[in-house]
């Protein structure tokens, strides 16, 4: 038996299926490397000295899923596969629309067919919205989403809610991720962000090896202890192991879970950027720039339910996951463009 990665081969899938393979499970890895590279898959076989079954195929591609269905045993699929980029989301809604909603329905109908009834969703806290207060509990409402990558989250929470209820053999974990950041410790695989980074950290470390000048720092007028935004970071392998606990989780319930994957504890965009340079000895040239639209002041998780019904709680403080980070973009500066 196996687990499917969908999207396996990105940042958090490659994160992910080492924590399986050293957990002892077989990985099958689905990706169509869009946003990733068949490097990182060679790279998750190194580290951890196990073969990885790879099929460069969509997910949105029904008839390339059903061979992969009808050549491996699929027991739980993991559901990586799809765009994240915001700020695209806004200026092409139908391609968000398209691809993320449009894969996890292929997912899903394969599935079906096949007789795979676990699955553990890759979602997001942005589906709390704007209206809720941090810290995020399960037990609120989701809210409204400010862009369509939100609610293409929001849609497949929806669509897994609705499949549980149709079939009560179905379980599905929705994991909502805070902001994971760091890379494995080996070095070998960590976050390789095409052009310009949206996201804070691989920003920072693309500053610190010194392949852009500066980092802006979005806004230090907001009501916090420093001014700047406040988030839940956490380590991308404590985010990894995460999803190997849902699995056992998944097979002793069924119906659908909601679970947090953070921290519980917020920082600061000025905290992260004194923590790199503390942690590492180098300088991030920062500057304090105008508010990014869009964006709130204080987003941090309870973290109680995922140690109370899966057994987890991240381990990795803001230190572990600035040296991590960092390691990984000294070892390749320009990701896996290199090799
Ligand atoms: C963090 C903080 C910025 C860049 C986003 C998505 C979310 C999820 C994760 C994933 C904020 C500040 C950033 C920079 C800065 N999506 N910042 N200078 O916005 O919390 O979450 O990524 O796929 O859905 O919304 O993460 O890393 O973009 O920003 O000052 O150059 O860093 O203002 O306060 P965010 P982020």
């Amino acid at each position: 038996m196996a687990i499917l990665l969908a999207g396996g081969a990105g940042y958090i899938g490659t994160h992910t299926a080492v924590e399986f393979l050293n957990a002892g499970y077989d990985v099958v890895i689905a990706d169509n490397l869009y946003n990733s590279k068949a490097e990182a898959v060679r790279r998750v076989e190194k580290i951890t000295g196990k073969a990885v079954s790879f099929y460069q195929i969509d997910v949105c591609d029904k008839a390339a899923l059903q061979k992969l269905f009808s050549e491996q045993k699929i027991d739980t699929v993991v559901h990586f596969a799809g765009m994240k980029a915001v700020g695209e989301s806004v200026a092409k809604p139908l391609m968000y629309y398209r691809n993320n909603l449009g894969a996890t329905l292929t997912l899903l109908e394969v599935m079906k067919e096949f007789g795979c009834k676990r699955f553990v969703f890759s979602s997001s806290a942005t589906v709390y919205g704007v209206q809720n207060p941090a810290p995020f509990c399960e037990t609120m409402p989701r809210g409204e989403c400010s862009n369509p990558y939100g609610w293409t989250k929001w849609m497949i929470e929806q669509f897994l809610m609705d499949v549980c209820v149709s079939d009560p053999e179905f379980s599905a974990v929705l994991l909502r991720y805070f902001n994971p950041i760091g890379a494995h410790e080996s070095g070998l695989i960590g976050e390789d962000p095409q052009g310009v980074p949206n996201n804070i950290f691989p920003y920072i470390t693309q500053v610190a090896v010194g392949r852009r000048p500066l980092l802006t720092v979005f806004g230090d007028d907001y009501d916090t202890p420093d001014g700047t935004c406040i988030r839940d970071y956490i380590h991308v392998v404590d985010l990894a192991k995460g999803h190997v606990a849902a699995v056992p989780y998944a097979e002793a319930h069924k119906g659908a879970e909601v679970i947090n994957l953070g921290t519980g504890k917020g920082t600061s965009v000025l905290e992260i950027v004194h923590a790199f340079e503390h942690v590492n000895g180098v300088k991030v040239p920062h500057a304090i720039g105008p508010r990014r639209p869009g964006d709130i002041a204080v987003n941090y998780s309870s973290a109680d339910k995922a140690e109370q019904l899966l057994g987890w709680k991240a381990e990795r403080d803001i230190e572990d996951m600035c040296r991590d980070g960092y390691h990984w973009q000294t070892m390749n500066p320009m990701g896996y463009a290199e090799e």
